[in-house]
């Protein structure tokens, strides 16, 4: 099929066929690249900006999470969504989007990885992005697209959202091609090619989850996209987290993702992590675009939504140590961070 034309120049590049004839690491073994907490330090970007932005107001996102007490563990917690409202654009995008391009630059490997199954659905997210951008004035007649990088990223970079690419092939729909730059502790490279099943098994109950994420893609249909929300809390604000739940237990990791300071007043150094994901079954190749907008926010927004705290204590509570151990990666969070929501909950300072 033709190129758009920004990607024109790549079709013949040596750069280009080789990408094409890359072969997949093995589904489900050992990440080609090790991590370890400097790495996450390396990369970890300002905090000051996103305390600036929640100074005097708590995000409305706040309304969006699905705080339901278990069971059910795993909610499909699907909403319709309008084209208007595909990707949400804010004034960190610029901020982020120069740490994406560091990140391309400096550990392409461990951000994107494209799989010839899904080189053409790339393509037609590039298209259906650059569209969708073009239509909004976010690209100008002088903005610069398709420098010379792969179309999965090039659409990365004109949102704020990771993009992953699901086709259904060797019946389950599979992660087949993917840029994304803040993963919430789990590698590309260990989901890379792998089924929903086997990409969720870490997840607490995933046997909720398993044959129904597969169905419900299959239903899906073009022109009928969908968003859902996630809510994780952790003592670091650094989007960029590739760490499997399996290297937890080295220490280095563990002190990454641990809190190793008292609690404050405020809740620091906890942070509401959020996820937006959206699915859209794309027309043309019928593969999923699963897109995942990561929004964050320091716990203190709480103390102007007692309601919310109150709704993520109450649902922390009420689950079962499998579900406890997967969603607390920090000890701590049991230990302090529960009972400081508890205290802004009921209005009651800590003592
Ligand atoms: C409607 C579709 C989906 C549902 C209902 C769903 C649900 C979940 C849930 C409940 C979790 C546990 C963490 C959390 O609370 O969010 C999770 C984790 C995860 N999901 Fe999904 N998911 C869906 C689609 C996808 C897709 C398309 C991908 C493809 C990349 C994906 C990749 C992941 C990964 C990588 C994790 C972390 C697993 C780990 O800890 O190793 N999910 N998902």
């Amino acid at each position: 099929m033709a190129l758009p034309d920004a990607f024109a120049e790549n079709s013949g590049s040596p750069h280009f066929a080789t990408r094409r004839q890359r072969s997949p690491p093995p589904a489900g073994t050992v990440s080609i690249v090790e991590f370890d907490a400097s790495v996450v330090a390396e990369y970890r970007q300002r905090a000051e900006p996103y305390i600036d932005m929640w100074r005097d107001a708590a995000p409305s996102w706040l309304d969006e999470l699905e705080l339901a007490t278990a069971p059910p563990y795993n909610r499909m917690g699907t909403h319709s969504l309008t084209v208007e409202d595909w990707f949400q654009i804010d004034e960190r995008q610029e901020y982020e989007r120069s740490l994406r391009l560091r990140l391309v630059d400096e550990r392409k490997n461990d951000v994107f990885a494209v799989l010839p199954t899904a080189e053409d659905a790339a393509i037609e997210v590039f298209e259906l992005v650059r569209g969708w951008a073009t239509a909004r004035g976010l690209i100008g007649p002088s903005t610069v697209v398709g420098d010379g990088r792969h179309p999965l990223v090039e659409a990365g970079l004109l949102v704020q959202d990771d993009l992953c690419i699901m086709n259904r092939r060797d019946g389950h729909w599979r992660l087949d091609g993917a840029f994304v730059c803040f993963p919430s502790v789990w590698r590309l490279h260990d989901k890379l090619g792998l089924g929903m099943a086997a990409i969720h098994q870490p997840v607490g109950h995933h046997d909720e989850l398993e044959s129904r994420i597969d169905r419900f893609f299959d239903r899906m249909r073009a022109g009928n996209p969908v968003w859902r929300r996630n809510l994780s809390l952790k003592p670091t604000h650094a989007l960029f987290l590739p760490i499997s739940k399996a290297m937890m237990t080295s220490d280095s990791l563990s002190a990454t993702l641990s809190a190793t300071v008292p609690i404050g007043e405020d809740g620091s150094p906890y942070w509401i992590r959020s996820e937006r994901q959206t699915l859209t079954k794309l027309p043309r190749t019928g593969a999923i675009l699963f897109a995942i907008r990561t929004q964050i926010a320091p716990v203190s927004v709480l103390l102007r939504r007692p309601d919310i705290a109150e709704g993520i204590v109450t649902m922390y509570e009420s689950w079962d140590e499998e579900m406890m151990a997967f969603k607390m990666a920090d000890p701590n969070v049991r230990t302090s961070l529960l009972p400081w929501l508890r205290t802004v909950a009921t209005g009651q300072p800590m003592s």
